[in-house]
């Protein structure tokens, strides 16, 4: 979806989505299309480029929260549609920061030797989700998915630090109030769009700089790091204008950071392996390049993840 069909949806204009926020597209799943089918294309890309077999992945750890149903999990639908019932599947919350999380428990189970070989999935369905009624919103989601297997690897490289943090009393600046057990959904009852994505905005924009700051700066300097060191930064896509505010902090050049949210507006927890994989593709990555993720999302929950590519 273009600005130019927005424009005919609600009252907004190019201008405003252009100069607020950086997108100009977003891709939207056709009907029919779920998050597990967006998720099993992206894991077997990830598969294909890791030279790992369907045998060898032993746990699927998806970050979503617009799954197909309520239960199961997502990853247990996502395992029985590739077929890998060696595996153990199961799902991450984490709004936007469900890769990046799902990221940290995979370090944290590879390197304990638990397991070898896991997919980290991160994908939303969240135009399911989105009121296309509210221009404060709509304008802003888009459905994507992206996938990564994490496996071990020599010591030094890899994944190097990681950071996690969450704060509920944000609670109202980004949720769905409708649809859980204390709101249940009633059929027949108009829901005023409640059942969909609620955000404040502006309250939120505040708390992601400061904290999407504060998350980078922590991967950096627990892995002895400075921002000079840092070959590519590759932050959550909410804002173009987030996304420069922390390249400033961070002393950044914005030739460093990907961005990738012109085409894809915001796609919660698949933006930052969508954003990683386009670079990798690219040619942007050498072996060696320090790298650092950093999210933020509903929760509220935020979080990084520095890299030795
Ligand atoms: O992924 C999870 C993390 N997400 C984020 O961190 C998102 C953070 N927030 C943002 O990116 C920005 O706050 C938004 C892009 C959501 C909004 O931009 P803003 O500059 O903070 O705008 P605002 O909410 O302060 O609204 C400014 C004006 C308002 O009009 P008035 O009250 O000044 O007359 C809004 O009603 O813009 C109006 N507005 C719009 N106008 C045209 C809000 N949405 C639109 C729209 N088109 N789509």
């Amino acid at each position: 979806m273009t600005n130019a069909d927005f424009e005919r949806l609600v009252d907004t204009s190019d201008e405003w989505i252009t100069t607020r926020t950086g997108i100009k597209e977003r891709r939207i799943a056709k009907n029919g299309m779920t998050t597990s089918d967006m998720a099993v294309k992206a894991c077997k890309n990830a598969m294909e480029m890791a030279g790992c077999s369907h045998d060898e992945i032993e746990a699927l750890i998806t970050g979503t929260v617009t799954p197909d149903y309520k239960l199961p999990s997502n990853s247990c639908v996502i395992q029985e549609k590739m077929g890998l019932p060696q595996a153990v599947g199961f799902d991450i919350a984490a709004a936007c920061t469900g890769f990046v999380s799902g990221l940290s428990i995979a370090q944290a189970f590879v390197e304990s030797g638990k397991y070898r070989k896991i997919l980290v999935v991160g994908v939303e369905k969240l135009s399911s989700f989105t009121n296309y009624e509210d221009r404060s919103t709509c304008v802003l989601f888009g459905d994507a998915a992206g996938a990564a297997v994490v496996e071990p690897c020599e010591t030094g490289a890899g994944v190097i630090s990681t950071f996690l943090r969450s704060d509920g009393n944000y609670r109202p600046l980004l949720w769905s109030e409708i649809g859980g057990c204390k709101y249940p959904y009633v059929p027949g009852e108009d829901p005023s769009g409640r059942d969909k994505i609620l955000m404040n905005g502006s309250d939120l924009f505040k708390v992601a700089v400061r904290e999407m700051g504060n998350a980078a700066v922590k991967v950096i300097e627990d892995a002895g790091l400075t921002s000079s060191d840092i070959a590519l930064f590759i932050p959550h896509q909410a804002n173009i204008r987030i996304i420069k505010a922390m390249a400033k902090r961070l002393k950044m050049d914005m030739s460093k950071v990907v961005h990738n949210i012109d085409r894809y507006g915001n796609t919660s927890s698949a933006s930052i392996p969508l954003a990683l994989d386009e670079a990798n593709r690219a040619g942007r990555i050498k072996p060696g390049d320090h790298i650092v993720m950093v999210a933020f999302g509903g929760g509220l929950i935020w979080g990084s993840a520095l890299l030795k590519w």
